[in-house]
């Protein structure tokens, strides 16, 4: 049997101030969105027959895969923070700036020549270099060592200068900033630490999108979620979904909220469990590369410590169950083509549902006939060699050998 590490918070305070994260500011935050000529809503797929044979009493996925044509929710962050960061810059209103204006010549001439320089797994830096070069600035792009190819020439693609370093993604994130702060250049990244708080909280606000889009979709189907689960790197998506969902869903409504991260780069949940935030460094290795993140966000800590109940780790064989069985769903249940860290938490709860070896998981994550739960495919087939090896190959199989 596999092994699920949990970890959970009794006694969560809710006291840390969520209000950045509130449904007035992901409405007007959407609105901007909505703007972007290549807008559409993603689909929120539901899998209701697969519910049943889990005994559970309804699955909810959002599908991040079509999201601007970029295979990923990233860029939601990136596009709303690079739009603060114009229209500060130009002294301006960003409801004055909606994508055509933002885009224009008229605001490029006033702005003069930028650079934006940041460090990814592969997503983020896809959203800054696309708004970058929407905006026809420059953008500087680190990534860290055993980045797939294709994920590097996806960015090259929006123009961006890459660069594969030889470190893990926090190294790179720190070398990011050393740049940009050696030449003037804007560094926009989508972690926090102290002293730098202000951008990865608009990248923050900038992924409610997602989230209010599924909210916005529930409630049209009347229905009312009892458990959210969130994967997580640094924490800034989870945290961004954690807050806007206990904002929205005050009370006794509160969903029970479920962090999932890779087992060999835990940071958030060993944070939860010594109620201090732990570092990971030196060199890991997981094919949920999204999630490959060893620092979390000191804002997210701060939201995922006060508002999460429970924190898993689990091994890449979950990531690959949970790919392969959203792209080959139960009879009438719609596919999803999910990448290594869309599809974690999914392969890890749908694990944790189907076989009793879990069971002492599946109580303590209240899960039950009644739970309506919801998942965010938070990327498609990203690295589509990975993909296929997985999905049509079996690669990193669920069961022993
Ligand atoms: C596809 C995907 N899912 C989830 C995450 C995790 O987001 P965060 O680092 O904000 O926790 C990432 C981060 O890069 C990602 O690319």
């Amino acid at each position: 049997m596999k092994q699920i590490n949990i970890t959970s918070q009794d006694n969560i305070k809710h006291a840390f101030d969520i209000s950045f994260l509130n449904e007035d500011r992901a409405k007007e935050i959407a609105a901007y969105h909505q703007a972007f000529p290549m807008y559409k809503e993603t689909p929120l797929v539901r899998l209701s027959n697969l519910a049943k044979r889990l005994h559970v009493g309804d699955i909810f996925v959002k599908d991040e895969s079509h999201r601007f044509g970029l295979n990923a929710f990233k860029v939601l962050g990136g596009s709303y923070a690079i739009g603060r960061i114009v229209a500060d810059k130009l002294g301006m209103d960003l409801k004055d700036l909606p994508f055509e204006r933002l885009i224009s010549d008229e605001i490029r001439d006033k702005l003069g020549e930028m650079t934006f320089v940041t460090a990814t797994d592969g997503n983020h830096g896809r959203g800054v270099a696309w708004t970058a070069n929407q905006l026809k600035q420059k953008s500087i792009v680190f990534m860290p060592r055993g980045t797939a190819q294709e994920r590097v020439e996806n960015i090259e693609k929006e123009n961006a200068t890459v660069t594969v370093l030889d470190k893990n993604y926090d190294e790179c994130v720190q070398i990011a900033n050393a740049l940009a702060e050696e030449n003037g250049y804007v560094f926009v990244q989508d972690t926090a630490w102290e002293g730098y708080e202000e951008i990865p909280a608009w990248i923050m606000q900038g992924y409610m999108t997602m989230s209010y889009e599924i909210y916005q979709s529930l409630e049209e189907q009347k229905v009312q979620p009892t458990h959210i689960f969130l994967q997580a790197g640094v924490g800034s998506l989870a945290a961004a979904a954690v807050g806007f969902f206990a904002n929205v869903y005050p009370g006794d409504k509160k969903p029970v909220f479920t962090i999932v991260e890779p087992d060999v780069v835990d940071c958030l949940f060993q944070s939860a469990k010594k109620q201090e935030r732990v570092l990971i460094g030196g060199e890991y290795s997981t094919i949920m590369a999204g999630l490959a993140c060893g620092e979390p966000n000191t804002t997210a800590l701060n939201v995922l410590w006060d508002y999460a109940e429970h924190f898993l780790s689990a091994g890449d064989s979950f990531a690959a169950h949970g790919m392969r069985l959203l792209g080959h769903p139960m009879t009438g249940d719609e596919k999803v083509v999910s990448g290594e860290s869309g599809a974690a938490p999914f392969g890890v709860i749908t694990k944790v549902l189907a076989e009793e070896n879990y069971a002492d998981i599946k109580k303590e994550l209240g899960l039950n006939e009644d739970s309506v739960l919801v998942f965010i495919s938070t990327e498609g087939d990203t690295d589509r060699k990975n993909y296929e090896d997985i999905v049509w190959d079996g690669k990193y199989p669920s069961v022993e050998d």
